[in-house]
């Protein structure tokens, strides 16, 4: 291109230099990994200390036959508890009794069925539950990860006492990628020593609270909290509000929809929480899990390609929000939250949404039904903590 003659000429190198300099994720120590939300399971929330290699492998089986691999789910993650002890050479020790063929052969079995395989430690002494921790056997534990076929480290803040987070969990960065193979690091220090602002150039999610439970409560308290940290999100970083509760009983289906819907929209990990073999199951329950975890044009919205935390655009007393997330498309999703106990009709105005131009397209992605097209705003009637959730398209 010729410079125009009225552009001053330092004004158009600075303008290329802009043009130039990659933008600020690219600049960062990326991974590679994790370009979208981690998907996937984590034993944790429902099972607790109580993991096995039989659980993983029927979980692994289950992630297939439920749809939840079809949906796109990858990641098979064993929490706390998986390992008793450090041998005489420093190597970390799986439980012989709860994984009598060891971790190697484990990973293999999920990896043959196309899925990856995940485990936790602990940057302290010693995990939350008192197991061996990796506090200065980073490197070691790296390198028995990678020769075992480890795909993804969820690595704990338990016993860390008088250490510096952001320094221990840059080590880990380090041993991961000295050990040659590629693995998420999930850092989970429950937000506090603000890891949204060195998060993204060490792991690729962080968590931003303490533990999620499964109790609409909760959902509100850990939404509002992550919602803050919106501008540290992007592809390959993410802020963690913790893994799903979505099918394990204590939140109505109206209550579980929202918590995915949210979760959608924050652009959140989603690690389902729940005991995946009882997706399999011909009842009701059963049905209405399995329709939520893999509901693909809400997972479509958590899984675009542009990787931007969706954020609260309208709130309302008495306790209406609509949430808005901008797809890779030019559309919108919105989430219409009812936070309140009794039912509402809540109104997305598409100016707030970011909406330009005279009408729009809306799709319920809930009811899988197109809505029509609306002039400025679309009103919909959302039950007590629960949600509507929209795609909305400019027209023409
Ligand atoms: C902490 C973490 C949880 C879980 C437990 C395991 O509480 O935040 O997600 O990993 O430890 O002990």
């Amino acid at each position: 291109m010729k410079p125009r003659p009225w552009i001053p000429a330092f004004l158009l190198s600075l303008t290329l230099l802009v043009a130039t300099t990659p933008p600020v994720s690219a600049q960062r120590s990326d991974n590679g990994l994790a370009r979208t939300p981690p998907m996937g399971w984590n034993s944790w929330n429902h099972f607790a200390c109580d993991v096995s290699s039989r659980l993983v492998r029927e979980t692994t089986d289950a992630m297939v036959a439920s749809g939840m691999k079809d949906a796109g789910y990858r990641y098979v993650v064993i929490d706390d508890c998986w390992q008793v002890a450090r041998g005489a050479d420093g190597r970390i020790v799986a439980d012989p009794e709860r994984f009598p063929e060891g971790m190697q052969a484990l990973a293999d079995y999920v990896h043959e069925r196309g899925l990856l395989f995940g485990l936790y430690t602990d940057a302290g002494r010693q995990t939350c539950q008192g197991r061996p921790g990796s506090y200065g056997y980073e490197a070691v534990d790296a390198r028995t990860y990678a020769e075992w076929g480890v795909d993804y480290v969820k690595v704990d803040w338990c016993h860390s006492e008088g250490l510096d987070a952001r320094e221990r969990y840059a080590l880990f960065r380090e041993a991961f990628r000295d050990s040659g193979r590629d693995m998420v690091l999930s850092i989970c220090e429950w937000g506090n020593n603000e890891p949204w602002l060195w998060g993204p150039e060490t792991g690729n999610l962080w968590r931003t609270t303490g533990d999620i439970f499964d109790r609409w409560e909760s959902v509100l308290t850990i939404l509002d909290r992550t919602a803050q940290y919106w501008a540290s999100a992007g592809p390959g970083h993410w802020n963690d509000p913790d893994m799903l509760e979505v099918g394990n009983g204590g939140m109505s289906d109206d209550e579980y929809r929202a918590h995915f819907s949210l979760w959608a929209v924050l652009a959140a990990p989603l690690m389902a929480g729940n005991d995946l073999r009882g997706l399999l199951a011909d009842d009701e329950a059963a049905r209405s899990t399995r329709g939520i975890l893999t509901n693909r044009e809400v997972i479509a919205v958590n899984q675009d390609s542009l990787g931007v935390q969706g954020r609260l655009v309208q709130n309302y007393p008495p306790e209406l929000q609509v949430w808005a997330k901008l797809l890779s498309d030019g559309s919108r999703a919105a989430v219409l939250l009812n936070r309140a106990s009794v039912p509402s009709t809540i109104t997305a105005d598409f100016g707030r949404l970011g909406i330009r131009g005279d009408s729009a397209r809306v799709r319920d992605l809930w009811v899988h039904e197109d809505k029509g097209t609306f002039g400025e705003r679309y009103e919909a009637a959302v039950p007590p903590h629960g949600a509507v959730m929209i795609r909305v398209t400019p027209a023409g």
